[in-house]
């Protein structure tokens, strides 16, 4: 079965069993400043798992692209990934733990589905600790389906629980399905998750049932929730009897063009041995095609992110960097990105259109990408192998941060491949040392590459609440001072202040900034009703109501109104009325990039 057949056939499923179809979000989050990617298909639906009505019903399901980049350091084994497809579907208040097991049972084990032989599947659930007991209602539904206990794993919170760690908000317990690959365990102690490639991970269903409150107490949910994520990539792979996920369809050309570029086979599809390389030249092509799949559909995404040195834009340079320096590992020294890209916009295209809509700005920003950084590299190697006879002197074989600092600083060359160049000489890099040098030299340093890139729930206090209504009426002013060729071209909204990207093609100038505060102000002091009305986009559009997202929408959408001032499609939070606000006030309008202008704005 081929990862497109395997979509279809889990939203025929879910759709038969009474949910809707929803059309996956971006790989940028809107609105969350909590994660920089989508990491998992319950990300944008946070504010429905926290309890408003979402305009599709209570039983939903969708494909979503999702980035993790938590486990990058495992991507080159047969599992980790760092773009996946997640297929989800959730229950909001309506099934919950007994039907959302024997949903994913029957999917999974029915010869009408995905047919996988019961006898292979293995399952996890929470084992409790001091503050929440064992889930025993979710292995007893297990038991009664006829898993076995010896294919019941009880695992603690690091594996079976999901929700804001160390946080406040909703969470629980969850049970992964594992298909066993066949092959021979790697020792006594193997089993689901280990990473020896006999255990695949392939679905979560996670059940939120607590609300962890401030003083550390679970208490039990109103609105209880499932949100299940399962792995295309992994699914696909154990369907097709592979032992590894990229040996499928969507990964198979990306290989190939890896193949042809380095003059190097990939050893396991083929069964064979590997040319020269061995276990460690096939490590080094799935992490090439892993990353340049990668930094393939984050450019492809319409959100405009390009390489940087801060938040998404690092983590894409980081991807399309690690991707140059393994190929360097293969003895390719020319630039040879774009191939492999292409490859990968043929093997998707159908599923995401946006791939070839972007697919120029994709090939050239992979190639000024790789033409600054093989001048980089070149540079950094030299000054590395210089420092060298000296670090080999350090009986710790401790890189000191400062050195590292001072790579990066001055070569533009990366932590992490100085970390790489170290490890081949059995050395460590100083991080810590290397993090505090980096903050005394600027303030920026933590960026977003530190934020948690774990699915967390967004950010839903009373300051976002405002900025997101004063995006709405700060977009609609900019669109009456400016022109109706303003739109929204991004949104981040953290619990100081908004950051809005939008179309127009020069700076403004003192007299439209000023302009637009004060017709926001205006709106502010009028203390506007905001309400919602739930209506196809179609209806949406009639109404004149702006719509951020093309033609992306097929189902419903809620639209909200700021009195009579401004119409949005949108998920919301907002609060009730604009005198709710404060103070508008802009406080930076810059370029973001070409033809699209950049606002910070706070309200005090
Ligand atoms: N949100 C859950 C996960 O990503 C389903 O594993």
């Amino acid at each position: 079965m081929t990862a497109t057949e395997l979509k279809k056939k889990y939203i025929e499923f879910f759709t038969g069993k009474g949910h809707a179809a929803i059309s996956g979000s971006s790989l940028i989050p809107e609105n969350d400043p909590t994660v920089l990617f989508t990491t998992a298909g319950m990300h944008p639906l946070v504010p429905y798992i926290l309890g408003e009505p979402h305009p599709s019903g209570k039983r939903l399901v969708d494909v979503q692209k999702c980035i993790r980049t938590g486990d990058i350091d495992e991507v080159g084994d047969p599992s980790h990934l760092t773009f996946f497809e997640m297929l989800g579907n959730w229950s909001l208040g309506d099934y919950f733990k007994e039907e959302a097991i024997r949903l994913s049972y029957e999917f999974l084990t029915s010869p009408r589905w995905l047919g996988f032989d019961p006898e292979t599947l293995s399952v996890t659930v929470f084992a409790g600790d001091d503050e929440v007991p064992a889930d025993e209602e979710a292995a007893a539904v297990w038991r009664s389906l006829g898993i076995p206990n010896e294919r019941i794993h009880f695992f603690g919170r690091a594996d079976n629980w999901w929700g804001p760690a160390g946080q406040t908000g909703p969470c629980g317990p969850d049970t992964e399905m594992f298909i066993d690959t066949g092959i021979e365990p790697c020792g006594p102690e193997c089993k689901p998750g280990c990473s020896c490639g006999k255990y695949f991970e392939v679905w979560n269903d996670v059940f939120m049932q607590y609300n962890k409150t401030a003083d550390g107490r679970y208490l039990p949910l109103e609105q209880k929730t499932v949100d299940t994520g399962m792995g295309v990539e992994r699914t696909c792979a154990m369907l097709q009897g592979r032992k590894n996920v990229y040996e499928i369809e969507t990964f198979v050309p990306i290989i190939q063009a890896v193949e042809q570029i380095s003059g190097r086979r990939y050893g396991v599809r083929d069964g064979g041995e590997t040319d020269g390389g061995g276990a460690e030249s096939d490590r080094s092509m799935r992490i090439i095609t892993d990353h340049i799949r990668s930094a393939t559909f984050i450019l492809g995404d319409d959100k405009g992110v390009k390489p940087s040195n801060l938040g998404q834009g690092y983590i894409l340079r980081r991807l399309i960097r690690r991707a140059i320096r393994h190929a360097r590992k293969l003895g390719i020294d020319q630039n040879f990105l774009s191939a492999p890209a292409e490859a990968c916009i043929e093997a998707q295209r159908d599923a995401y259109p946006e791939l070839e809509r972007n697919r120029r700005t994709i090939l050239d920003e992979l190639a000024r990408e790789e033409a600054k950084f093989l001048q980089t590299l070149q540079k950094g190697e030299h000054e590395f192998e210089k420092l060298l006879p000296n670090l080999l002197k350090n009986p710790r074989r401790l890189v000191p941060g400062r050195v590292a600092f001072r790579l990066y600083d001055t070569y533009g060359f990366p932590i992490e491949l100085t970390q790489e160049l170290a490890a081949e000489h059995e050395m460590s890099v100083d991080v810590e040392g290397f993090q505090e040098a980096f903050r005394k030299h600027q303030e920026l340093s933590k960026s977003g590459a530190e934020k948690t890139f774990k699915g967390g729930l967004a950010d839903q206090s009373e300051m976002t609440r405002r900025l997101h209504t004063a995006t709405h009426l700060m977009h609609q002013a900019l669109r009456q001072v400016l022109g109706n060729h303003v739109e929204q071209k991004g949104s981040n909204i953290t619990a100081e202040r908004l950051r809005f990207d939008f179309s127009h093609p020069e700076p403004m100038t003192e007299e439209q900034i000023h302009r637009v505060e004060e017709i926001v102000n205006e709106q502010i002091r009028r203390d506007l009703p905001v309400s919602f009305q739930t209506m196809s986009l179609q209806e949406a559009r009639e109404h004149g109501a702006i719509a951020l997202f093309g033609e992306r929408y097929e189902e419903k959408v809620k639209v909200y109104s700021v009195g009579d001032f401004s119409m949005e499609v949108c998920g919301g939070p907002h609060v009730e009325r604009t005198g709710e606000l404060g103070r508008f006030r802009i406080v930076k309008e810059q370029s973001s990039s070409a033809g699209v202008r950049r606002i910070r704005a706070v309200v005090e």
